[in-house]
């Protein structure tokens, strides 16, 4: 890890903003086929990452940056997610009578990081239907889209250096994160022009997951999104793409032919949860970074990996 990365954690309540982007969408309604069966009666974005679900540190992430009004786009699974960002009245009367207020607040944080609305979508007929379904919510203003199992260091700054590329160039801005040719395929790519600012490009056209041989570039678009609101004139005419889901990348490649989606590229850490290789990497990561936690589990980690010769697993080894 990089000196960057040591800066202390920002505060998570809400900073004053004078933006006009003061709605985030959270789509969290996809099927999570990747985790199964986990993900038969739980949502993906329901998963506990250390002791939080996933989402809760998508919407510490939106509220930080000063988006105080969330819309989550829920599927079948909806109760866990409305209950999980809501008051929890017994718990939090038996906590406080015990007197314990550190799991008091743990309790209550999640109700307090925003005003949070729920929205079912019925079917997952894809990301960029999942986007649509927030357009009577969103309205006429621009709107940051973060996906629930798609999760930012919490020092990282992406969300606030897009929100300031759109304050200056207005139209949509992407998030684009540099892979290996082999992973382009997981991935909406982005074919891009240098502008004259750092760290921020044109895109002049996407492709949904392109092979390695067709992709325009090896940047790869991830899961923070802030869209103009011309987005949903598009969408409601974007026919099922690859896959047969409609796709934003779809939608966000007629607003770039249009010459309207500038790209922030990003080069820090990212988790993808809804990935099991990448789920358990954050779960280690992050549970090794906790003050409570880090010193004990880093020292069973160490001497458990020490252990591991390459290719065994932990059944192989002796017993004690
Ligand atoms: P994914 O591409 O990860 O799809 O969705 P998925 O269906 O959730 O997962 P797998 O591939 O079957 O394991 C990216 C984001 O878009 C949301 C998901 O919840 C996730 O946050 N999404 C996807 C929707 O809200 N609705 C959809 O119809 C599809």
């Amino acid at each position: 890890m990089n000196a960057r990365h040591r800066a202390p954690v920002p505060s998570l309540t809400a900073t004053p903003s004078r933006r006009p982007v003061r709605k985030a969408v959270v789509p969290a309604a996809g099927l999570g086929t990747r985790f199964l069966p986990a993900t038969k009666a739980t949502p993906k974005e329901m998963l506990p990452v250390v002791d939080k679900p996933a989402i809760q540190y998508v919407v510490e992430e939106a509220a930080a940056a000063g988006l105080d009004d969330i819309l989550m786009i829920t599927g079948r699974h909806k109760r866990a997610i409305e209950d999980h960002f809501d008051h929890a009245f017994e718990l939090e009367q038996t906590l406080a009578a015990k007197g314990d207020t550190a799991r008091l607040d743990a309790v209550r944080d999640p109700a307090r990081l925003a005003d949070i609305h729920h929205l079912r979508q019925g079917e997952p007929l894809g990301l960029g239907h999942a986007v649509l379904c927030a357009r009577r919510h969103v309205g006429d203003q621009p709107f940051a889209v973060l996906l629930g199992d798609d999760l930012m260091d919490p020092r990282e700054t992406l969300l606030n250096r897009m929100l300031d590329v759109r304050d200056r160039h207005a139209g949509s801005v992407v998030a684009l994160l540099e892979v290996p040719a082999e992973q382009v395929h997981l991935y909406g790519c982005a074919a891009v022009e240098p502008t004259s600012e750092d760290g921020v490009v044109r895109v002049t056209g996407l492709v949904e997951k392109p092979s390695s041989e067709t992709a325009p570039s090896r940047y790869a678009v991830i899961g923070r999104y802030v869209l103009d609101p011309a987005v949903f004139d598009v969408l409601e005419r974007t026919p099922p793409g690859r896959g047969g889901e409609i796709q934003l990348t779809d939608a966000l490649q007629d607003l770039a032919a249009a010459g309207t989606v500038h790209g922030v590229l990003f080069s820090g850490l990212r988790y993808d949860t809804g990935d099991k290789v990448e789920y358990l990497r954050t779960v280690v990561r992050l549970a090794c970074e906790r003050p409570d936690l880090g010193a004990e589990f880093a020292a069973w980690l160490r001497d458990f990996v020490s252990g591991l010769e390459p290719g065994r697993t932990e059944r192989d080894r002796p017993a004690a």
